[in-house]
């Protein structure tokens, strides 16, 4: 495992395992853009529903924006989402 600071106008955390380059949003909770990425297409979409599924947002909150923005450039592509925060698959909503 290889880890650095890619970026330090806008830090980004990235770690290499395995061969391959991951980014890690959440730094209280160790959890990298891949993870939350397959959380949100198991249909969490909220950042609530996020942070109870893989705990990503539940400590300082920092990485709160970040979650925004990969939920919104989800929602861009799918269907809305239904009162428990999850996304609506196949028309029905979950
Ligand atoms: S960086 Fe995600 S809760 Fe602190």
């Amino acid at each position: 495992m290889k880890i650095g600071i890619a970026n330090t106008a806008e830090i980004e955390y990235h770690f290499q395992y395995g061969g391959r380059h991951h980014v890690i949003v959440c730094l209280c909770k160790g959890v990298n853009e891949r993870e939350i990425r397959a959380t949100i297409t198991s249909g969490c979409a909220t950042e609530e529903s996020i942070g109870h599924s893989c705990g990503a947002g539940t400590d300082c909150g920092s990485c709160l924006e970040t979650l925004r923005e990969l939920l919104d450039e989800r929602r861009s592509h799918h269907a809305p989402v239904n009162s428990s925060g999850m996304l609506a698959r196949g028309g029905r909503v979950m």
